[in-house]
């Protein structure tokens, strides 16, 4: 009989409600529930995230523990994201963890959200293809940019960061110019596949070194679409899949040059993508496109790994269980934690 641990991994930063059980590095199940509510204000309403939180976090864990067919004894330790998120998304998930870790008397951890989201390429699966170090991981999600050095599964450098939007901000913002619902990144990827990526150009940022800007670009693209609706008030609604594409184009192709420089900076080939936004379909492609260039080795997560899931936790708690890096009933989620 294998001895791998059992880790059962709480991920509530935002507004997803997630669960995941562990064996090794192998996920045995990973439950998301989605938060329908804030579609109608726009955006994210912290207050009602939390309230959520709370009612999915039992039958969120239930289901993951029925559904790896384990039995709550065979955990070996429990883990949750201390942080960057959320304060009061934070709480649910944390005091829940720290309950079960009294309850079972097993060993609690706590995990950086976008170290999860990084290591989230060491999850085994059916196609094991999994980075050496160091590697370059650039971590694109709705709140943050990043362009991360990683030298092991501890110690990893942030190389370049936003100064002001994250990119899937970027994605979101965009498509609420546009009149889409929240989250738009994904739907301006979907009507991206229709639409020419030239057909409008926005403003670049200048940016000198790794770090990245996107909140003129988006100013661009609202005083773009404001001028053209002034002449034609169906603008956006006959050139929406033509905007789409060049609102990502722009948005990509500032993280692909990023990217670019980094890896000529540090002389690292292995690239990594993580995050929300790496479940970009064009980002995707055009890393191919650019490996197959360049001589790069890339690595693309699965598509339930890219957004908000609790494996990510489970795999990053892992390699603190394997060394003992444990806390007690004291810790407390940080919404700003750093690495
Ligand atoms: O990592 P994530 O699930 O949550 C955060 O930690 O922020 O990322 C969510 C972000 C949202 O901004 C969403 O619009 C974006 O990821 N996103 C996408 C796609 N799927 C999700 N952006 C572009 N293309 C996609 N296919
Ligand atoms: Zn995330």
């Amino acid at each position: 009989m294998s001895s791998d641990p059992i880790i059962l991994a709480i991920e509530s930063s935002c507004d997803d409600t997630s669960a995941a059980v562990l064996k090794g590095r192998k996920v045995l199940s990973n439950i998301v529930a989605n938060q329908e509510i804030h579609r109608k204000y726009g955006g994210i309403v912290p207050e009602l995230a939390s309230r959520v939180h709370q009612q999915n976090i039992i039958p969120v864990v239930d289901t993951a523990i029925n559904q790896a067919d384990i039995k709550k004894e065979e955990i070996s330790a429990i883990a949750f994201t201390k942080g960057p998120g959320l304060l009061g998304s934070l709480l649910v998930g944390s005091s829940f963890a720290k309950a079960f870790a009294l309850a079972r008397d097993i060993p609690l951890i706590s995990v950086n959200h976008m170290q999860g989201h990084i290591l989230s390429h060491f999850i085994k699966d059916s196609n094991h293809h999994t980075p050496s170090f160091p590697f370059l991981c650039l971590t694109v999600s709705g709140g943050h940019t990043q362009i991360v050095k990683v030298q092991s599964t501890i110690d990893m450098e942030i190389i370049g960061t936003t100064l002001d939007d994250a990119a899937g901000e970027a994605f979101d913002k965009s498509a609420n110019i546009l009149g889409l619902p929240y989250p738009g990144g994904l739907l301006i990827d979907k009507y991206s596949k229709n639409g020419n990526n030239n057909a409008f150009t926005f403003g670049k940022p200048n940016i000198k070194g790794l770090d990245f800007s996107f909140s003129g670009l988006k100013t661009s693209i609202l005083y773009k679409i404001k001028d053209n609706i002034k002449e034609n008030p169906s603008f956006v609604k006959e050139n929406m899949s033509d905007l789409c594409a060049s609102i990502q184009y722009s948005i990509i192709s500032i993280l692909l040059e990023k990217i670019q420089k980094a890896s000529e900076l540090t002389q690292i080939k292995q690239i990594a993508i993580a995050g929300g936004v790496s479940a970009n379909s064009f980002l995707r492609s055009e890393l191919e496109f650019l490996a197959n260039k360049k001589g790069y080795s890339i690595f693309i997560p699965k598509l339930e790994y890219c957004t908000d899931n609790a494996a990510m936790i489970g795999i990053a708690a892992l390699f603190k269980y394997e060394a003992k890096d444990f806390v007690s009933q004291a810790e407390s989620p940080s919404a700003r934690l750093l690495f």
